[in-house]
């Protein structure tokens, strides 16, 4: 059991449940998590894998497996939050009901407030069922002594054309007040929220699909915390909880097993409030050597080595033959226009493929030239450990041809920057860049 003093402003790059055994006990003031379903899935939820709803089969099998996987992770959070402390799990008809059973257990039945439905409509339908239009968000306390700051919500009483009495919403007792169409007051908020999905053309959108609206991290935040007090989202994403946090004058701690999502938030932090990274907050257990990248799931040392060489990691996988990632001149970063996604719709860009190997190789430069001329580039860069020579002579005599350039550049490289550094000067001679 830890001892030391809880770390605030802090993500921590890991797997939750090795990094809440370090945590010390009743130490938080309110978590909030937000769990994917399919937990040996979870680089693709995490990307927003369409097919990944549609790939269970069973789906009992599928909820008692993600129960398993869940409960140790929940024994911890229950630890570490204070006796004050309250818990809301978000999840969706996938598994909530299987997760009501599970926080009965380990929160006590006693102990369970609401149920909140989130509802929204963004998205598709079906003509064989009714439209899903809600998550459940579930809410614990660990005792009966917690913070509940009451939230309003506008109700409606009468129209203006009617005289109609008032209409009772249960504890609505505020002043009435007119607006379009009617008559309102202010009453106590419900459990069903109108909170609207983020959509396409929202402007906190960051592009992943999984990535929660902030009005409704706000809003348990407010209700649930006082300022000053602990958040902690150990399923954190794109860190939507940690800016609440943040914007409310709360501390926080974040926890996700993908770097990717880890450098995202560190970014997100910065671009809402300008924290920097090693002075404001820390991001702990990153991946720092070579050792530590030759065993990340492929699809996330991808995004690491993309990301690390200052590109976008490609939204859509693409297979092997495509392009993982795609970086963006420093010219057009600037020119970008206000309201573009983080993952830019300017075009001018240079390819990036990536390999987890130890010797890219001769056919995989091959691939990689033609995935660069369908694209009608004529600059790419290939990331990789370490390269075969039959590779470096090809992208030595492409140099020479002088129509397509390859760059090659290794994780090493990317770990003390120099990479980085190759990747911003094309005018470096490419054949200075390796002794052998
Ligand atoms: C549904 S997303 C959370 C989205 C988040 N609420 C937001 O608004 O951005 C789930 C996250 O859990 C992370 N995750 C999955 N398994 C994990 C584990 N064992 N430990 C820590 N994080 C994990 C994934 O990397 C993913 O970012």
């Amino acid at each position: 059991m830890a001892k030391h003093q809880l770390k605030t402003q802090i993500i921590y790059c890991g797997d939750n449940l090795e990094v809440l055994k370090d945590l010390p006990d009743e130490s938080v003031d309110l978590i909030y998590i937000d769990p994917p379903f399919n937990s040996n899935r979870n680089y693709e939820v995490f990307w927003g894998d369409t097919q990944e709803k549609r790939a269970f089969e069973d789906r009992f099998g599928d909820a008692a497996h993600y129960i398993d996987w869940m409960r140790p992770r929940v024994v911890e959070l229950h630890r570490v939050l204070k006796k004050t402390g309250s818990f809301y799990y978000h999840c969706d008809w996938h598994a909530s009901h299987y997760v009501k059973i599970l926080l009965d257990q380990i929160f006590d039945f006693n102990n369970f407030q609401n149920e909140i439905i989130w509802s929204y409509r963004t998205g598709g339908s079906s003509q064989k069922y009714w439209a899903r239009k809600h998550d459940s968000i579930l809410f614990y306390t660990k005792s009966d002594k917690y913070t509940f700051n009451s939230q309003k919500e506008k109700a409606y009483t009468k129209s203006k054309s009617r005289k109609a009495g008032a209409i009772d919403y249960g504890g609505g007792t505020a002043e009435f007040f007119e607006d379009e169409g009617g008559v309102y007051n202010w009453v106590n908020a419900r459990d069903v929220w109108d909170i609207p999905y983020i959509n396409s053309q929202s402007k906190e959108r960051l592009g992943y699909p999984t990535q929660k609206p902030s009005a409704l991290l706000e809003r348990i935040i407010e209700a649930s915390s006082n300022k000053g007090d602990v958040v902690l989202d150990a399923f954190c994403g794109c860190g939507t909880t940690l800016v609440a946090a943040q914007k409310l004058g709360r501390k926080w701690v974040g926890i996700d097993i993908s770097p990717t999502a880890c450098r995202v938030m560190a970014q997100r932090l910065y671009d809402n409030f300008r924290l920097e990274e090693d002075k404001d907050f820390t991001v702990a257990n990153m991946p720092r050597s070579e050792g530590d990248l030759r065993v990340l799931p492929p699809f996330e040392f991808q995004n690491w080595a993309v990301i690390a060489l200052g590109g976008i990691p490609n939204r859509v996988k693409v297979g092997d033959y495509g392009i993982d990632g795609k970086l963006y001149p420093i010219e057009q970063e600037r020119e970008k226009k206000e309201g573009q996604s983080l993952f830019g719709d300017v075009d001018v860009y240079y390819p990036i493929q990536v390999k987890q190997k130890d010797k890219a190789g001769r056919p995989d430069i091959d691939a990689f030239e033609t995935a660069i001329r369908r694209d009608k580039r004529r600059r790419g860069y290939f990331i990789a450990f370490d390269f075969s020579r039959d590779a470096l002579t090809e992208m030595k005599r492409l140099d020479k041809e002088g129509e397509i350039e390859i760059r090659p550049i290794t994780v090493r490289e990317l770990l003390d920057k120099s990479g980085f550094e190759k990747a911003v000067t094309w005018s470096f001679p490419y054949s200075l860049i390796r002794a052998n």
